[in-house]
C-alpha cells in the first residue's frame, strides 16, 4: 500500500519510483539522505514532486553517520581483507534504520532500495530492515523487473517523461557510491583486474605524483578513541572528517585498488578513495600504541578481521557485532592524547605521539642507566621457563 524508497534523485532510482507506482499501484514516500556524498539534494525534491510524490524526506545525516557509525568502526581499526576501509558497508545500516523509522512515521508497510541482486548492498540494506522490523515488506526492483538492458531502462524512462541526461543514454562508465568516508568505483572499464584504472576514475584525491613536494604536518587529538581536534581546534565528527578528507585529497592519500570477496560469493574489483579515513586509521593506531596494554591490543587485533567481516556482510544490527563493539569501546577508555603526522605524496607518516595516559616508560625502556627500574637478570629466568618446552621437545624427540 505504501513504500519508503531510498531515493538518490538519480536516473535509476527515478525509474524505480515510477516502476513502483506502476507495478504495485502503491503510494511512494521518498527518503534522500545527505551522508556527505557531495551532491545537491534539492534537485531530488523537485524530481520527486514532479513524479507526484507527496511525502518527501530529505535529511542531513552527516553527523550521525560519522559519530555513530564511522567512529565506532574506527575504534576497532576495521579493515576488510587487509585493505578496504568499508566506506560503503558502514553507510547502509544508517540508511536502512532511517527507512524503517520513516515507514513507521508514515504508516508504510514496505521499503525499497536500488541495489542489484549481485552485490553486498542488497544484503546490508535488507539485514538492517529485518533486524529493525521483522515484519517489513522488502521490494528489490533489480531482482524483480523485466528490464534486461540499459536501453530497456531508458525506454521506460522516456515513456514516463523521466528526464534522461545525455551522458546517461549509453552505459555509465562505472558504478559509483560516495559518502563522507569514501568513494567507490566498480564495474565497466574497471572489470579487468589487470588493467590500471584510468585517471578520471578518481574523484577525491590528487594522484600522489601530483601532490606537493613539501610534506604537510598535522596533529590529531583523541579522546576515548575518537578524534576530536586537528591542530588544537576542536571539531564535530563530520567537520573533522571533512577536514581530514581535504588534507588527504591534497596529498594523494587513501587510494586503494583491490579484488575483494563479496558476501554473495563472487570476486569483484573495486577502486576506493578514503583520504580522511586513511589518515585517521594511522593516527588511531599510533594513539593506541602508547595507551593500550599489550594483550588488550593483541586481543582486539585478533577480533578485528571478524568485526570487519560483520560490517562488510551487513550484520551491523546483530548481537555479535554489538558484543564486539562493547569490547572495543571498553578498550578505548584511555586512548587519548595527540598524534602528529606528516602527509606526503600518498603516505601517512607518524612522527610523534603523546598522552597523559601513556603506558610508555622512559625509565624502564632506556638503554642508559635505569636506576634499578628493570633488573636485566630477571630476563634469564623468563627466557629459561619459556624455553623449557622447546628444550624438552628437542631432547626427547630429537
Ligand atoms: N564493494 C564495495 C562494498 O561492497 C563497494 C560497493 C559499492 N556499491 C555501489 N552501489 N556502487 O562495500
Ligand atoms: C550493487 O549491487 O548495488 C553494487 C555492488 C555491491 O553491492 O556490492
Amino acid at each position: 500500500k505504501k513504500v519508503v524508497l531510498a531515493y538518490s534523485g538519480g536516473l535509476d532510482t527515478s525509474i524505480i519510483l515510477k516502476w513502483l507506482q506502476e507495478t504495485y499501484s502503491c503510494e511512494v514516500v521518498t527518503f534522500t539522505a545527505d551522508l556527505g556524498q557531495g551532491e545537491e539534494l534539492e534537485p531530488a525534491r523537485k524530481k520527486a514532486e514532479m513524479l507526484g510524490i507527496k511525502e518527501i524526506f530529505i535529511e542531513d545525516l552527516r553527523e550521525e553517520f560519522v559519530r555513530d557509525y564511522v567512529f565506532p568502526m574506527f575504534r576497532a581499526n576495521a579493515l576488510y581483507e587487509g585493505v578496504y576501509l568499508l566506506g560503503t558497508s558502514i553507510a547502509r545500516p544508517l540508511i536502512a534504520k532511517r527507512q524503517i523509522e520513516i515507514a513507521k512515521e508514515t504508516g508504510a508497510d514496505a521499503v525499497c532500495h536500488g541495489a542489484t541482486g549481485k552485490g553486498n548492498d542488497q544484503v546490508r540494506f535488507e539485514l538492517g530492515y529485518y533486524a529493525l522490523n521483522p515484519d517489513i515488506k522488502v521490494i528489490a526492483p533489480w531482482r524483480e523487473w523485466d528490464f534486461h538492458s540499459r536501453s530497456d531502462l531508458i525506454a521506460f524512462a522516456e515513456k514516463h517523461q523521466i528526464p534522461v541526461a545525455k551522458d546517461k543514454r549509453g552505459e555509465a562508465p562505472f558504478s559509483v557510491d560516495a559518502n563522507l568516508l569514501h568513494s567507490s568505483s566498480e564495474g565497466k572499464v574497471l572489470e579487468d583486474p589487470n588493467v590500471e584504472p584510468p585517471a578520471y576514475v578518481f574523484q577525491r584525491t590528487v594522484a600522489p605524483e601530483d601532490a606537493p613536494d613539501e610534506a604537510t604536518t598535522i596533529t590529531i587529538g583523541f579522546d576515548k578513541g575518537d578524534p576530536v581536534s586537528i591542530d588544537g581546534v576542536t571539531l564535530s565528527p563530520a567537520a573533522l572528517l571533512t577536514k581530514l578528507n581535504e588534507l588527504g585529497h591534497d596529498n594523494g592519500i587513501g587510494r586503494v585498488d583491490l579484488v575483494e570477496n563479496r558476501f554473495v560469493g563472487m570476486k569483484s574489483r573495486g577502486i576506493y578513495e578514503t583520504p580522511g579515513g586513511t589518515i585517521l586509521l594511522a593516527a588511531h593506531r599510533a594513539m593506541e600504541s602508547l595507551t593500550l596494554d599489550r594483550e588488550a591490543m593483541h586481543l582486539k587485533d585478533q577480533l578485528m578481521p571478524r568485526y570487519a567481516e560483520l560490517v562488510y556482510y551487513g550484520f551491523w544490527f546483530a548481537p555479535e557485532r554489538e558484543m564486539l563493539q562493547a569490547l572495543v569501546d571498553r578498550s578505548q577508555e584511555h586512548v587519548e592524547g595527540e598524534v602528529t603526522l606528516k602527509l606526503y605524496k600518498g603516505n601517512v607518516i607518524v612522527i610523534g605521539r603523546r598522552s597523559d595516559k601513556s603506558l610508555y616508560s622512559d625509565e624502564i625502556v632506556t638503554f642508559e642507566d635505569d636506576a634499578g627500574a628493570y633488573d636485566q637478570k630477571d630476563a634469564e629466568g623468563f627466557i629459561k621457563l619459556n624455553a623449557l618446552r622447546l628444550r624438552t621437545l628437542r631432547k626427547l624427540r630429537g
